[in-house]
């Protein structure tokens, strides 16, 4: 890649054309749980959140009507910081000299200034429109005035509360390769190999996920997806386009003259993947530019059998990162926490058995803070990456010539190539050689026959 075309689709400040693209989706902007005073005490007193998101620093408020407000946070007046602001009915009121702005950006009062003064009707605050999701707080930061999108129709998005759990998580990293990691389907094989396999009677849980059972067997017995990636470590790499701006890959390992192992996840432009935790639960995972060399992760967790354990989801994901910024334990500063007697005996890595989420950091922040795509030398398997960029390019330059880019699942997804409707599903399974398209499209049916939230 040319260093100029890495500035193009790496840069995301205001003013940036990739910038500009990232403006024309809805973007995470805090976990809900954040505003909870169970997890942060200091929401019970004042419920005010500094949010830093593709280059700018908003504030983040509850706006006492049970919504939420997002102003820019530099005060109109004289740029004072509006976090620290005090929140009261019907707005946020600037500490410096008391000019208040309500969640709509509009300026209430200006108190300092003479009886029957007009400046507050000349003065605005930029304000943000704003949605909560599946536990997440979305804003839409596109230009001012202009009409927001639906959100992608995700089975994440329909799934109810039970059923879903989001969580998120800091990489110092740029957000374009923070998100190829997950478009990616060589590296599981060596990344994230153990080098001997551990019982599978443990539920598969987030950071384990290659520890469960790959869908199907093998001469009667059941594999752990990670024998299977260690075992087989050249996949066949297909990816196709299935609607506007989804992406469906699928990785095939052949493995006897009978069986081909097949792994089929999703990827929605332009910053979200959709991968399974285990053959009944999905991870969909947004990447959101916090600025050019910071990057949050949100995980929605869908399960299509059991309600999740929110609390116990919580305390495993907790175990991992530092509140409230939500930022991993281990980094650069302690080396990933890597540990040569274990990459000598136990990992490939050497970064721990419990969170492939560190192993994933590790690979995307080593890169450097913005990836130099000028030195990389890609081959086959990163096909998927490649294509990716050519849309990224291109829809780049359609926003630039004031066009509409990719809009995935606008629209719900309709039934098609074997599959049901809904989606974005995903499958680790070990199917019938002769037949294991049709296979992995009867699983995920099947998985989608049993959730009954789906009927409902
Ligand atoms: S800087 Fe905010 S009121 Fe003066
Ligand atoms: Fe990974």
């Amino acid at each position: 890649m040319q260093a100029e075309q890495n500035e193009l689709v790496t840069r995301i400040g205001p003013g940036t054309s990739c910038g500009a693209l990232m403006r024309s989706y809805w973007q995470p902007a805090a976990l809900l749980a954040e505003f909870d005073p169970a997890h942060d005490a200091r929401m019970a007193v004042r419920p005010v959140k500094a949010v830093r998101l593709l280059g700018q620093d908003l504030v983040l408020f509850r706006d006492g009507a049970g919504g939420f407000g997002l102003l820019d946070r530099a005060c109109p007046h004289r740029g004072a910081d509006l976090a620290f602001g005090r929140l009261e009915p019907g707005g946020l009121r600037c500490p410096f000299h008391g000019w208040k702005f309500a969640a709509d950006g509009t300026c209430l009062e200006t108190p300092a200034e003479p009886l029957g003064s007009t400046l507050c009707t000349r003065v605005r605050q930029r304000a943000y429109p704003v949605k909560v999701q599946s536990g997440v707080i979305f804003a839409w930061l596109g230009p001012e005035g202009s009409v927001p999108p639906e959100l992608p129709k995700l089975d994440a998005f329909a799934a109810p509360a039970s059923h879903s759990y989001a969580f998120k998580g800091l990489w110092r990293c740029n957000w374009l390769q923070a998100f190829e990691v997950g478009i990616d389907p060589a590296h599981p094989s060596f990344l994230h190999r153990y080098l001997s396999d551990a019982s599978l009677d443990e539920a598969a849980t987030y950071g384990r996920q290659f520890r469960g059972a790959s869908a199907g067997e093998v001469e009667g017995e059941r594999w752990p997806m990670t024998r299977v990636m260690r075992e087989f470590c050249q996949p066949e790499i297909r990816f196709e386009s299935v609607s506007e701006g989804l992406m469906r890959l699928i990785a095939i390992r052949p493995m006897t003259e009978a069986l081909t192992h097949v792994r089929m996840t999703h990827a929605l432009f332009p910053a979200t993947f959709v991968i399974p935790l285990s053959e009944t639960i999905t991870i969909t995972q947004m990447h959101v530019p916090v600025d050019d060399t910071h990057t949050y992760w949100y995980s929605f967790f869908t399960s299509y059998t059991e309600p999740l354990d929110h609390a116990a989801m919580r305390a495993q994901r907790l175990a991992a990162v530092t509140l409230p910024e939500y930022a991993p334990r281990h980094g650069r500063n302690d080396g990933w926490g890597f540990d040569a007697a274990e990459q000598a005996t136990r990992t490939y890595l050497g970064m721990g058995e419990d969170d492939i989420n560190l192993h994933d950091q590790w690979a995307v922040e080593s890169m450097g803070s913005v990836q130099d795509r000028t030195k990389e030398h890609l081959g086959t398997t990163d096909k998927a990456i490649m294509a990716n960029r050519r849309t990224l390019l291109k829809a780049i330059e359609t926003v630039r010539a004031g066009g509409r880019p990719p809009m995935p699942l606008s629209m719900p997804m309709t039934a098609g190539q074997g599959m049901p409707p809904g989606g974005p599903d995903t499958i680790d399974c070990i199917a019938p050689a002769a037949s294991w398209e049709q296979f992995w499209q009867q699983q995920v049916a099947a998985k989608r026959a049993g959730a009954a939230w789906l009927r409902a």
